[in-house]
């Protein structure tokens, strides 16, 4: 009598638990958000630098908002679910200001990543002899700008901004791996993608002090991923070499010392900055390893589909239909397909992650186990 009663007591306990909504792990206010298109939550498409983009199509989106939403996958963002894991709502793309004469709310925070930004500019890359057909001009330094200019609407005297700013988290970043993909996939070597890390390193440290300057204390700045596991990357270089794969997942190793390399000098960049500034408290955060878990341990995650093979693509230059990842027909576009459970993919579309995937690496970052000091423990 007294174990069933026990029994039914845990058992309603379970229950009332399990029917409760999720509570929020983290306790910021809002959100601002600089970068890619791995956050990109619809600044490219609202941009219009370029005329319909794949992105804008389905089946981008069809995992979660069952529509495109300029996301670059098929559903949520690491950054939508760590604005889930505040409570908060979706961060608003910043340029959906521009477009309905700055009526949008930003109470909760605002999106200023582009899809396709880099951390330089074009005469960066001009001066150094890499020319290179950049898919937007909105870089670092111009969603800066943004920054400032919005700031005002936000929070007016120094003592208002100090209250604000103490309950808003910033992420700088990822940003900075388009700055070796242009290059890399328009052929240019291995080497002076190499070369360019220091100068793309000065760029986000440059940047993230501005913030602080301007008002930020806590914020996140992200590493590169491994793109030496990118089906984009290992497509277009294809390299026959067996001892340049990693053996454990076959990714490519010349890329992901590339990575490294980026996150390295990150970290030590961000350590001067903790010194020049101990009042603001910066997080690295470690997409790298969370990634690799998955790559190392597919199945483990759930990637039982191909955790190096696009989802969605167009077939090969190979034969074997490793990557799905022909750079002529992109996601969304004719002769491409799309994989029946995105949910078992890691890779969506050759160069950006699923759903699933970001969840993952997100998971990382909320958990405080990729986080450096832990996102969860203020
Ligand atoms: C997408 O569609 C599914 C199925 O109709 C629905 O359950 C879900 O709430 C929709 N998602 C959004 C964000 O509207
Ligand atoms: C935008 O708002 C401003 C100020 O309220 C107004 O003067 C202007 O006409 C509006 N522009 C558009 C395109 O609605
Ligand atoms: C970016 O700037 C360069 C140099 O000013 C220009 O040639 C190019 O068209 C711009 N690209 C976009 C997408 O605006
Ligand atoms: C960033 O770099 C610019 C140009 O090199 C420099 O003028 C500025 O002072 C730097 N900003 C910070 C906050 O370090």
């Amino acid at each position: 009598m007294k174990i069933l009663m026990l029994f039914i007591v845990a058992f309603s306990f379970l229950v009332s638990v399990r029917s409760l909504p999720v509570k929020p792990t983290l306790h910021y206010e809002r959100i601002f958000n600089f970068g890619d298109s791995l956050s990109d939550t619809g600044n490219f498409l609202i941009s219009g630098d370029v005329d319909s983009p794949n992105i804008g199509n389905p089946p981008y989106g069809e995992t979660f908002f069952n529509r495109s939403t300029g996301r670059c996958s098929d559903g949520r963002l690491i950054i939508d679910f760590i604005a889930e894991a505040n409570g908060l709502p979706y961060i608003p793309p910043y340029l959906q200001s521009v477009r309905t004469n700055f009526s949008v709310n930003f109470k909760f925070g605002a999106n200023f990543a582009v899809a396709g930004a880099t951390a330089n500019e074009f005469n960066f890359f001009k001066e150094r002899g890499i020319s290179v057909t950049l898919l937007t001009n909105k870089t670092l330094d111009i969603q800066l700008g943004w920054f400032k200019k919005l700031k005002p609407s936000l929070c007016k005297t120094k003592p208002e901004c100090e209250q604000y700013f103490k309950k808003s988290l910033f992420f700088v970043g990822e940003i900075g791996g388009n700055d070796y993909t242009y290059p890399l996939l328009a052929f240019r070597s291995y080497n002076q993608a190499m070369d360019l890390v220091p100068f793309v390193i000065n760029k986000i440290i440059n940047v993230t002090s501005a913030l602080i300057k301007e008002g930020a204390v806590t914020l996140v700045v992200p590493g590169n991923l491994p793109i030496g596991c990118s089906a984009v990357l290992l497509e277009r270089f294809n390299d026959p070499r067996e001892f340049l794969y990693e053996p454990k997942n076959q990714c490519y190793k010349p890329l992901n010392m590339l990575a490294k390399s980026h996150n390295d000098k990150l970290k030590k960049g961000l350590m001067t900055l903790r010194k020049k500034y101990p009042h603001a408290k910066i997080i690295y955060a470690d997409y790298y390893g969370s990634a690799m878990q998955f790559y190392n341990s597919p199945s483990k995650y759930g990637f039982t589909g191909s955790v190096l093979k696009a989802c969605c693509g167009g077939g090969d230059i190979t034969i074997d239909g490793r990557y799905n990842a022909k750079p002529r027909v992109q996601c969304g576009e004719k002769g491409s397909t799309t994989c029946e459970n995105p949910s078992t993919y890691a890779n969506w579309d050759g160069i950006h992650l699923t759903e699933a995937a970001y969840r993952h690496i997100a998971n990382g970052l909320i958990s405080g186990r990729f986080t450096k000091p832990p996102l969860n423990s203020c």
